[in-house]
């Protein structure tokens, strides 16, 4: 009897200690929350809404948003093969006038590295595109480390950083190599000019070299080059680890640009001055050929980038919570902030460039647009989320490289789709909400960056359209230099036992 009363004391004891254990601890988080909620507010939170414990415990909906698609095991494979020499003999010089922007230099400069290989020449460090629609005068050093990439090459071609002052009387060819050539063009064609020639000048950079059927080695040595030699200059990763210190991020590929809706005449949600200012300026650009764009078509065809409103839509459907930091890689948004208020209001974390570093930081890097580029590429990369709102160079050059490194996540808009739903929404047929958050989950389940082949030419196609109409090497570049891990080998005999 006395036993079972002294145990109940014990139990009411324990009863009381925890209640007043509970009203400290919720005292504490009391005082603690009122500096993130508003005084009115105050409920208690679901612990994982926390943002000091973000880290410890997300829901499970968020961890599906920031887990990587499954790699199936794929990895980088890229290093020669067994039977791989150092360069053969020099037989002359390759001089290389990169065009376009930097996604397309980039990809031209690992394309003449490994036409250096092939034809045995001396490279000597590409000039970038000075002449395009960017007006750009940086040089290679000014965007990539060149000591870096002269050594990382070293065991695949030799290259020096000017030509050597005795061959500027040597007999020097210009020539335009044929696009999409593959290697017997090269070790032909090419190859046979070092007999007039010592030098020998690539007119132009980008395409020129075949996206498939080329030696494994030659494939190889293109990711070599285009993933680890072409390392951005130390001063253009300014902005990798500020953008990082927010936590885990989303970058946003906004290509929201005054010459991108120039170029493609969509006019989604512009009033008619803008859309005339626009057509003017199409009107207006000798090299972009297409001027009569019928903006309502151009758009259904999934054509037109999404909108700032409309990416807002699309990441809220896609389960990403409103205070994720996100660096919008762009330039000037056309329409500016008042454009970008909905999705400002949407998502407050939204960072860019201006954000992250001072107008004096930025000062060295404002008129060199290949470099203004590079800032965001990389910040884009080491993304943990990669999302574009158009499939152009720069969008599918990131896409590419994020594949490489182990398919990082990246959500590529399936704007055909996309849009059809916005517009219903828009006329007011259909609301924001689950019926459509699930058309989007499953409008959206394949498009997540996991491994996949490379896509060949569309059937049907013929000639230059058929080489246009693959996807690019540096896009995706599985099965050459992504390979399926070797399961560990079981020792049958070492289980038995
Ligand atoms: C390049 O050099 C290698 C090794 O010396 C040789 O086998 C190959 O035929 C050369 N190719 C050309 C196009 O000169
Ligand atoms: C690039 O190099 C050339 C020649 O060395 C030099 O005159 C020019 O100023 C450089 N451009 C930049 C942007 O530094
Ligand atoms: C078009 O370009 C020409 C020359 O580049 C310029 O003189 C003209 O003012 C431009 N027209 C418009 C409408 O911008
Ligand atoms: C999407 O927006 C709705 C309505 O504003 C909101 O209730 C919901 O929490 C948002 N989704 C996410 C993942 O933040
Ligand atoms: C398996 O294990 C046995 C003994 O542990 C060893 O002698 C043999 O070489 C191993 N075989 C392989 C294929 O590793």
């Amino acid at each position: 009897m006395q036993r079972k009363r002294r145990r109940t004391v014990v139990v009411v004891r324990y009863v009381i200690t925890c209640a007043l254990c509970m009203i400290a601890l919720f005292a504490l988080l009391h005082v603690h929350l009122k500096a993130f909620l508003p005084s009115e507010f105050i409920k208690l939170p679901e612990p994982c809404k926390l943002p000091t414990l973000d880290v410890a415990c997300g829901s499970l909906e968020e961890d599906n948003l920031w887990k990587r698609p499954p790699n199936r095991d794929y990895v980088p494979c890229f290093e020669p093969s067994s039977s791989y020499t150092s360069p053969g003999e020099s037989r002359g010089y390759l001089l290389v006038n990169t065009n376009g922007g930097l996604n397309q230099m980039r990809a031209g400069i690992s394309d003449m590295v490994a036409v250096a290989r092939i034809i045995n020449a001396t490279l000597v460090i590409p000039e970038l595109d000075k002449s395009s629609f960017w007006q750009d005068t940086s040089n290679f050093s000014d965007v990539f480390d060149e000591d870096y990439f002269v050594n990382s090459l070293s065991n695949d071609v030799k290259i020096i950083k000017k030509l050597p002052k005795e061959m500027e009387t040597a007999a020097k060819a210009v020539k335009l190599f044929r696009s999409w050539s593959g290697i017997d063009y090269y070790q032909e064609d090419i190859a046979s000019m070092w007999e007039e020639y010592q030098v020998i000048r690539a007119a132009k950079s980008d395409s020129r070299l075949a996206n498939n059927n080329l030696p494994p080695d030659i494939q190889k040595l293109r990711c070599r080059a285009f993933y680890e030699a072409l390392r951005f200059a130390p001063q253009i990763e300014l902005l990798v680890d500020r953008m990082k210190s927010y936590g885990r991020y989303i970058a946003l590929h906004l290509r929201y640009e005054k010459d991108m809706l120039a170029f493609s005449g969509c006019t989604q949600d512009l009033s008619p001055e803008e859309a005339d200012e626009l057509r003017i300026l199409r009107e207006n650009t000798s090299h972009w050929k297409v001027k009569d764009i019928d903006p309502m078509e151009q758009r259904a065809k999934g054509l037109c980038p999404l909108t700032p409103k409309e990416v807002g839509m699309f990441l809220n459907a896609s389960g990403v919570p409103s205070n994720t930091p996100i660096y919008i890689a762009a330039g000037d948004i056309y329409g500016g902030d008042a454009r970008m208020a909905d999705l400002q209001s949407r998502y407050p974390l939204l960072m860019n460039k201006g954000k992250l570093a001072s107008v004096e930081e930025l000062e060295p890097f404002a008129n060199y647009a290949s470099q203004m580029a590079a800032l965001d590429y990389i910040v884009s990369v080491e993304s943990d989320i990669f999302i574009p709102s158009y499939s152009g160079n720069m969008a599918r050059a990131v896409e590419g490289h994020r594949r490489f490194l182990e398919h990082r996540k990246t959500i590529s808009p399936d704007r055909k789709a996309l849009v059809r739903l916005f517009d219903k929404i828009k006329q007011g047929t259909m609301k924001e909400g689950k019926n459509m958050w699930n058309r989007i989950a499953e409008i959206q389940k394949r498009r997540k960056g996991s491994p996949r082949k490379r896509k060949g030419p569309i059937s049907g196609t013929k000639g230059m359209d058929r080489f246009r109409s693959e996807e690019a090497f540096y896009v995706n570049p599985l099965p050459d230099c992504l390979c399926r891990k070797e399961s560990p080998i079981v020792n049958s005999s070492f289980i038995i036992k």
